[in-house]
């Protein structure tokens, strides 16, 4: 590790390495359930699913947003004090921190919006009845279940990339 020849504190770097790391297990960790919450509303629950969508915008907002701003943070404290700005790995964690911020930016925020807003127009239509999902909705999911799970092996590749430094 680059550390052995710093005469910075290790400690320092020990405590925002940890802090990097908890940062992605914030930002990402909520990526890999959505899958499993959304399968589970549609098989049992339609009329939950505006919800649902209103809770993963939240977590879109706060978690996602909030732990990127620490993973980059902190990984660029770490570049710098590791002397490392140069080596792929970085590279890469910055590239793969912009293209998951714009997809959540871009896509899946205003396609959940707008998944909600459909569902919520679906669950009206039926009232009490049988209700049955618009093409509208099923698109916007489709949309959403693709750049998520993008998302998910992106952060697992980045995870790779990290840890092994290529
Ligand atoms: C999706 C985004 C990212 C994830 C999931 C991630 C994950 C990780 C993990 C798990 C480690 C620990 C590796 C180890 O100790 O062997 C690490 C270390 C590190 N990351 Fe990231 N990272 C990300 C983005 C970034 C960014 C944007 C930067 C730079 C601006 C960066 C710079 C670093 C540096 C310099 C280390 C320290 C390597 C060491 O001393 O071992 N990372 N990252």
């Amino acid at each position: 590790m680059a550390m052995q020849d710093l005469s910075i504190g290790t400690s320092a770097y020990e405590v925002v390495l940890a802090l990097h790391i908890a940062g992605a297990l914030v930002a990402f960790g909520s990526i890999f359930a959505f899958p499993i919450m959304f399968a589970l509303a549609r098989r049992q629950d339609h009329r939950s699913l505006p919800l649902m969508h209103r809770i993963e915008r939240m977590i879109e907002r706060v978690l996602i947003n909030g732990g990127l701003l620490i993973v980059v943070g902190a990984g660029a404290y770490l570049a710098t004090a590791g002397k490392d700005w140069s080596r792929f790995f970085v590279d890469w964690g910055l590239g793969a921190a912009i293209v998951i911020g714009g997809l959540v930016g871009s896509v899946m925020i205003p396609a959940s919006r707008r998944a909600e807003a459909a569902v919520s127009r679906d669950v009206e239509k039926a009232s009490e009845g049988e209700l049955e999902l618009s093409d509208e909705y099923r698109r916007l999911a489709r949309r959403l279940t693709v750049t998520g799970l993008l998302c998910s092996a992106l952060v697992l590749a980045t995870i790779f990339i990290m840890v092994l430094k290529p």
